[in-house]
């Protein structure tokens, strides 16, 4: 088997990020503002505050504005609420994000639900979640569309796949599935969506042309489950204790990269493969969000 492509998603967000900021200075030119993104943080999660500092500095990459409006783990809900008001109601905001997970007092469905859709740059919102569905214009949920905008520029054509998806999640394995099933490149795919009480995981993995790995558990994917010459995403980002590095920890995926690699035609990195796709296509969106009349 010779050995496989690595979907680069560094590099090829890179890509997506140098598109945008040329489009921007070209807007900038014709005398417009450039696109201003807000991020709601509330509290400190480790992994909230290292994925909203990667948007925040997504953004000044391109020449976008961004705010970025914390908020303590004991905020109530009502004021969050008037928060996700005034920013629907700010003409400056383009778009915004209220990141997740939320804490427990809060209802994380009552906060997307007061979203704008206009504004909803997450794709979270049920109206752009059913235009979605029904293949209309919308904001694309970040992961999934940026899994699929690494695809396309790596010249993995998914038409005829059988995708086996790992993970059900409303913000990854759901829409995933919906964008590889549907017509066009990428999608045409033959979709089997698992979760967590599907018998026989490794039995529906070894039938994937394309495996994509949702759901949190590092290492999960190994060899003994993989098809042949298939193309693997990996989207787990565990972050475990190591404390031999600076930071104190590691981010690990949800395949066995060392012995699940020899085997495929093509296969992400973690980190460096999805994690950088998503991001890129947020500031896609937001430069949707600020373009679309
Ligand atoms: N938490 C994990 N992923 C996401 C995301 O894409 N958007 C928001 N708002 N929160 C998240």
């Amino acid at each position: 088997m010779p050995s496989p492509l690595i979907l680069d998603g560094k590099q090829t967000a890179a890509q997506i990020r140098e598109e945008l900021k040329a489009a921007n200075i070209l807007r900038i030119a014709s005398g417009q503002r450039p696109p201003l993104l807000v991020a709601v943080l509330v509290g400190n999660d480790g992994g909230s505050e290292s994925y909203v500092s990667h948007k925040i500095k997504a953004c000044s990459d391109v020449g976008f504005e961004s705010r970025l409006i914390r908020f303590a783990s004991d905020i109530r809900q009502d004021k969050l609420l008037s928060v996700v008001e005034s920013l629907n109601n700010d003409a400056q905001v383009d778009g915004f994000i209220v990141q997740l997970p939320l804490p427990p007092q809060i209802d994380s469905q009552a906060i997307n639900l007061a979203i704008a859709p206009s504004k909803d740059v997450d794709g979270f919102h049920p109206v752009n979640v059913g235009r979605m569905a029904l293949g209309l214009p919308t904001f694309l949920p970040a992961t999934p569309s940026g899994i699929c905008e690494l695809l396309r520029r790596n010249g993995i054509v998914t038409g005829g796949m059988h995708a086996v998806i790992l993970g059900r999640s409303a913000i990854v394995g759901s829409p995933l599935a919906q964008l590889l099933a549907r017509p066009g490149e990428p999608g045409n795919c033959t979709v089997t969506l698992c979760h967590s009480k599907t018998i026989g995981i490794k039995e529906h993995c070894l039938r994937a042309d394309l495996l994509v790995a949702a759901l949190g558990k590092p290492g999960f994917v190994t060899a003994d489950m993989i098809k042949p010459g298939a193309v693997v995403v990996d989207v787990g980002t565990t972050r475990v204790k190591d404390h031999s590095r600076p930071s104190r920890f590691v981010l690990r995926g949800d395949v066995a990269f060392d012995q699940v690699a020899p085997l495929c035609r093509a296969i992400t990195p973690v980190p460096g493969g999805v994690g950088p796709m998503t991001i890129a296509s947020l500031l896609t969106n937001t430069w949707q969000a600020a373009t679309t009349p």
